[in-house]
């Protein structure tokens, strides 16, 4: 008997994203992504790694869909590419893109499993950096029909969509820390490209609605536990302005029609001015926020530091990432996001990086700390939903390992393990304990 049981229909899954999986992003007319280009520019990635087989998902997806079956998920969070749907980012389509998804999706529905479809995990066509990127005000009417063509391709079949994954990430360490693609330096650009960001969901949200009637659209957002360094005044406010940055940056405006006051002071007109046009747009309903936590971050008051904030090091216990495992972030986050938002709330991503974890004798990968960092993290999951938070589903980062941006192959955040040589699965001790879980509805 579990000692702690889940709401009947609790979602149980898992989450992958196309680049970092599917291999072959050139196949069968697909256009050139922005993180094909990043990956095939030589030292911005660890051991020079590229998409370009991944874990050969695009071809092996059949049997990643059987192994997903026999590890009992129920629901499969995965992201389309938009250049295998619009090579170059709009005008014509290409029918042999839409036709994986179109499969993938009709595989998953015969498992058993039902698919939750992410638009836009960072692999914007190259073509549309070409024209400027997020920057260009154009791309909020792209996306939208880009949006428009998966929801009349697959709507009738797929009733859960996310708009965005982490705009944040995205934007900031894309296009201002330049480490993810396209690798800029422009904060300015950032900013203004966020706000066509929030319009392009606005649009998709308003679109979504008349093609999918009965169907749930959200966002995806990467939000740490950002706790005070003491219990100074200054370091509370410290921890406040990270979160409204990291945090509240895109959720305030599509929630409560404005952007965090918090980066109006700190920004100033670097930060688009929201007119009675976008705000209408901006705060097309929307059914549910998906939230992806890792880590927490410990504030303090920094004169000298981007938003007067140091983040500093925690002594506990940390991830091959370098990431603190902090549990009660998550319950924290949850009860942040149910409080200011008011929404019904996934996991949309949680989940551990490590060295690879190699087979034992016996062929069993032995992953003892990834399984305690999920368990750990539902037993938050868990207090929080009898807190009465609508917290719907969890969804463990990631299926299998693979192509982890910046960090290439070197980070394995998988409960299946990939065999980059020979391209084998093996489900690690999370997987088979995560598939207990699921069964009995707990833990
Ligand atoms: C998140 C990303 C996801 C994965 C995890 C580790 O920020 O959404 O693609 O890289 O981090």
């Amino acid at each position: 008997m579990p000692v702690l049981r889940f709401p009947n229909g609790f979602l149980w899954g898992s989450a992958t994203a196309s680049y970092q999986i599917e291999g072959s992003p050139l196949a069968d007319g697909a256009g050139a992504s922005i993180w094909h280009t990043f990956s095939h520019t030589p030292g911005v990635i660890a051991g020079n790694d590229n998409g370009d087989v991944a874990c050969d998902h695009y071809r092996r997806w059949k049997s990643d869909v059987a192994l997903m079956r026999e590890l009992g998920h129920r629901a499969y969070r995965f992201s389309v590419s938009w250049p295998r749907i619009f090579p170059d980012g709009h005008g014509r389509t290409n029918p042999a893109g839409i036709a994986f998804y179109d499969r993938l999706v009709d595989g998953l529905l015969e498992a058993g499993i039902e698919p939750m479809i992410t638009l836009y995990h960072w692999d914007l066509p190259q073509k549309l950096q070409d024209e400027g990127g997020w920057s260009n005000p154009q791309i909020a009417r792209h996306y939208a029909d880009y949006a428009a063509t998966m929801f009349d391709a697959c709507g009738d079949r797929v009733k859960k969509w996310i708009t965005f994954n982490e705009p944040w990430v995205f934007h900031w360490v894309g296009s201002v820390l330049g480490i993810h693609a396209p690798g800029h330096h422009d904060m300015a650009g950032a900013f203004l490209g966020g706000h066509h960001t929030l319009r392009a969901h606005g649009l998709a949200v308003q679109r979504f609605r008349d093609q999918v009637p009965g169907g749930e659209i959200g966002i995806t957002v990467s939000v740490q536990a950002h706790v005070p360094a003491s219990d100074d005044l200054l370091d509370e406010e410290a921890a406040a302005r990270a979160r409204a940055f990291n945090n509240e940056w895109f959720v305030d405006p599509i929630v409560l029609g404005e952007y965090p006051a918090a980066l109006r002071e700190q920004f100033g007109t670097m930060l688009p001015e929201i007119d009675d046009d976008d705000r209408a747009l901006f705060q097309a309903p929307i059914d549910f926020l998906g939230i992806n936590y890792y880590t927490r971050n410990l504030e303090r008051h920094d004169e000298q530091g981007f938003l007067q904030v140091a983040t500093e090091r925690a002594i506990g216990v940390h991830t091959a990432m370098d990431w603190e495992i902090y549990p009660a972030g998550l319950y924290r986050v949850l009860h942040e996001f149910h409080e200011r938002y008011r929404l019904p709330l996934y996991v949309t991503e949680n989940g551990a990086g490590y060295e690879d974890e190699t087979p034992g004798p016996d062929g069993r990968v032995n992953d003892r700390e990834r399984l305690r960092y999920i368990q750990s993290h539902l037993e938050m999951c868990h207090r929080a939903i009898s807190d009465g938070i609508d917290l719907r589903g969890y969804l463990v980062w990631s299926l299998m390992d693979n192509f982890e941006w910046g960090f290439g192959y070197a980070k394995r955040f998988g409960i299946v393990r990939c065999d980059f040589e020979t391209l084998a699965r093996t489900p690690k001790a999370s997987a088979l304990w995560y598939r207990r879980v699921i069964e009995e509805n707990g833990i």
